[in-house]
């Protein structure tokens, strides 16, 4: 699913191999017969070169998985809806680890695959996939998952708990529990429909659907209708004590502590009323919120850091404290980074540089600090000056460089255009790129428009060039 998608995802499967044959069949006149060509291997992310695949375009993700803790092994199938970009003799999907395919099949029909270099699951389907059709991949696989640990960018996808897993997918990890094209800029929506020792809970993106329990094992279904990039498709399995709300906009709000995390009686219900407390006010600053609930999970994961997984945040229990700036940042995140997500991780100060301006607002509206003294603080702080803001480097993602830089360059920002127009690119940027995909040279242009004015040396100083800028 590419760009902005105002609708709700559905999807319907096509006979599609059928349905193309005959059109062709239909049309004596058409062009030339199709030469099919293999998919890329990658979606041209400079710094994830892998990550992604060209060829086609993800609709859906239907996956049904099953979690045994006792070996910490999984069996899953995961369908995949997705739609071919050109005439595909083969295409790729992001999947590695020791994972073992049992099956994998298109349309239906068993298909040829092979599994090249450390992500690559290389699909030959029987038949060449004619551009704009429709097509369903189902893969079978199980084997204990692995988590990534990557020395600049920490722990990431499917990490095993004492009492169950975590999947957290930030920038690289959805590929180490199901077949994926890992890329931002194709969204997709999900079924994830898990199953699991009956006694443990499992949380993942979106709304809960039915729960049945035969034979000691509960099956649980989470479905996400909005495009999610698949960096912050979730999942959480353990034991876990749920708290269920609303929020005052009468949105559905779903929070979870692990059961083995030490709190003071009436946290549940803290948590719950906090996460619905900066969900509405950041609704009053941001626009409407972007996804038919809400929530947070806090979970004993040991990764040492928050994610803005799509809907319903992580929170490490092992990050220092779980209070409401860290919840303003991830709640912040679900408008900037999640409904809108950036076309290249290079752009992740659009992220992080507003949920760390989010952090400040939070500050000045709920502990009566201005933004203007965070923001002088932070700029008499700041050491490392070195680097691109909008272009940091792939290691360096993560780094104050993009989140502190990042809101420094959106104060600097206010300052310049006054609050009035600063206020209306708070709500009118992500309203305008609702479920879409942007970059930083986008936002620069919709700044310039908003204001009618040339702000190309403001943003090459505070954005490209490294070096302390100066104050006007
Ligand atoms: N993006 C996360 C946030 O800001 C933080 C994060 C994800 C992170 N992965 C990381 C921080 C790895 C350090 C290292 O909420
Ligand atoms: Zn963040």
């Amino acid at each position: 699913m590419r760009g902005v998608n105002p609708g709700r995802g559905r999807w319907v499967i096509i006979s599609c191999a059928l349905s193309a044959g005959l059109l062709a069949a239909a049309s004596p006149a058409a062009a030339a017969a199709p030469r099919y060509t293999p998919g890329a291997p990658g979606a041209g992310d400079p710094y994830f070169p892998d990550m992604g695949n060209g060829g086609y375009d993800v609709s859906h993700y239907d996956i049904r998985l099953a979690f045994h803790p006792e070996t910490k092994a999984i069996d899953a199938t995961t369908t995949i809806l997705a739609t071919a970009t050109q005439d595909l003799s083969r295409f790729d999907l992001d999947f590695q680890g020791p994972l073992t395919i049992s099956r994998l099949s298109v349309n239906g029909r068993n298909a040829g695959f092979t599994r090249s270099g450390a992500q690559e699951l290389v699909i030959t389907p029987p038949h060449g996939l004619r551009q704009g059709s429709t097509f369903v991949v189902s893969v079978s696989y199980s084997g204990v998952p692995q988590q990534i640990d990557d020395p600049a960018l920490g722990v990431s996808g499917w990490v095993a708990t004492k009492d169950g897993a975590v999947a957290l997918n930030q920038p690289i990890g959805a590929a180490t529990y199901y077949p994926v094209n890992d890329t931002t800029n194709d969204k997709a929506t999900y079924t994830q429909t898990i199953t699991v020792p009956a006694g443990l809970t499992v949380l993942a993106n979106g709304e809960p659907g039915p729960r049945t329990t035969h034979d000691h094992q509960t099956t649980f279904r989470w479905t996400m209708n909005r495009p999610m990039a698949s960096e912050l498709s979730m999942l959480a399995i353990g034991g876990y004590d749920v708290t269920r709300g609303v929020t005052a906009g009468g949105l559905p709000n779903i929070t979870a502590i692990g059961k083995s995390i030490d709190t003071e009686p009436g946290q549940g219900r803290v948590f719950n009323e906090t996460t619905a407390q900066v969900v509405q006010w950041e609704s009053s600053l941001y626009g409407p919120y972007p996804f038919d609930s809400t929530g947070g999970i806090l979970a004993d994961v040991g990764v040492g850091y928050a994610l803005e997984t799509q809907s319903r945040p992580v929170y490490d229990q092992s990050t220092s404290e779980v209070d409401g700036d860290l919840l303003a940042h991830e709640l912040g995140h679900q408008w900037f980074g999640d409904s809108l997500t950036p076309v290249h991780w290079s752009d992740i100060w659009l992220n992080e540089g507003f949920a760390t301006y989010s952090e400040w607002l939070y500050q000045e509206k709920f502990a009566n600090v201005p933004v203007q003294q965070t923001f002088a603080k932070a700029y008499a702080d700041e050491k490392d000056w070195s680097g691109a803001v909008a272009d940091p480097g792939r290691d360096r993602i993560f780094d104050d460089l993009v989140y502190n830089r990042g809101a420094m360059a959106l104060q600097a920002l206010r300052v310049e255009i006054g609050d009035r127009a600063f206020f209306r690119v708070l709500t009118q940027w992500p309203t305008a790129h609702r479920y879409g995909t942007v970059s930083t040279r986008q936002f620069i242009e919709f700044v310039e428009r908003l204001t009618g004015r040339d702000l190309g040396s403001f943003f090459r100083t505070w954005l490209y060039q490294p070096g302390k800028p100066a104050l006007r």
